[in-house]
């Protein structure tokens, strides 16, 4: 796949996307969510695929969306293109994501991380939502995903006062599941993929699929919304296959069916 903005590979069953918009800083353009929203499409529906990881570069994930480009627009048109929802995609996407965060993931940066499933953060990443210095305030999920992921304190110091966090106190918060040293997360996101890729795909769907019901629906309905989804495994290949492994004490190998 060409892009402009984006670049993609695959690596066995792991799919890498890096945003590339270096002198910017990856800020998030109209034609950058297009072209990610269109590699996920294509990720999505191929089924050698099981994990996809999203990363920026060394500097930025993503320094927000871009400035540039919303600087003149006026109500109607923000209104009428609602740009922002070109993010939904990535919290749509029924396959893993894992956001590979190294430098700053600001605004509308911060919101694309926290949009994927969990967030590695190498030690130098910085998060922040600063659109209140910019008279706006966040609009692609920073009041909400924030607010659930570290509490409404916290959110509601970052959000009025746009501080930047870093790792440590952003791992400490609940924001990213890991810290690593800057130079091995990328090799250490392609890992994790790999494992998770290498697990029943339906398996890892549907527990994600369950994890991200936790967050919208009451706990009774969560857990039979849960019991549904586990009841179903065992109409799977891979369930038979998983178990199976287990007693003859060999590692597994899942199909995907
Ligand atoms: C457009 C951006 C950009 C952005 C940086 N650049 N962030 N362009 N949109 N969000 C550009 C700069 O203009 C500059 O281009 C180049 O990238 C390098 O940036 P510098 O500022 O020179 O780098 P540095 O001094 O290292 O500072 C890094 C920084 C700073 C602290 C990250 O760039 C910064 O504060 N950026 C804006 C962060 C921000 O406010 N994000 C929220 C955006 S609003 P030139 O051409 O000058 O060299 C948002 C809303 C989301 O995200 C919701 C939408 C619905």
């Amino acid at each position: 796949m060409a892009f402009e903005t984006i670049l993609t590979e695959t690596r066995g069953h792991v799919a890498l996307i890096r945003l590339n918009r270096p002198k910017a800083l990856n800020a998030l353009s109209d034609q950058l969510l297009t072209e990610l929203g269109t590699a996920l499409d294509h990720f999505e529906a191929d089924d050698a695929i099981g994990c996809i990881v999203l990363t920026g570069s060394e500097k930025a994930f993503a320094a927000g969306a871009d400035i540039k480009e919303m600087a003149s627009l006026d109500f109607l048109t923000a209104y009428k293109n609602d740009f922002a929802h070109k993010i939904d995609r990535v919290a749509a996407c029924r396959k893993p994501v894992i956001a590979a965060v190294a430098g700053y993931a600001l605004g509308g940066g911060c919101e694309l991380a926290m949009s994927c499933d969990f967030i590695l953060a190498a030690d130098t990443a910085k998060f922040g939502q600063p659109e209140i210095t910019l008279g706006i305030m966040p609009g692609m999920g920073g009041t909400q995903r924030l607010t659930r992921l570290i509490g409404r304190s916290k959110a509601m110091e970052m959000c009025l006062t746009g501080r930047m966090m870093e790792a440590a106190e952003a791992e400490r918060a609940g924001l990213v599941s890991r810290i690593l040293p800057a130079d091995d997360l990328i090799d250490e996101a392609l890992k994790t993929a790999e494992k998770i890729a290498d697990f029943s795909l339906p398996a890892v769907m549907m527990a994600k699929e369950s994890i991200n019901r936790a967050e919208e629906i009451a706990l009774a309905e969560g857990l039979r919304f849960e019991r549904r989804l586990f009841n179903a495994m065992f109409g799977t290949e891979d369930q038979k296959e998983g178990m199976a492994a287990f007693m003859e004490k060999r590692g597994a190998q899942f199909s995907g069916r």
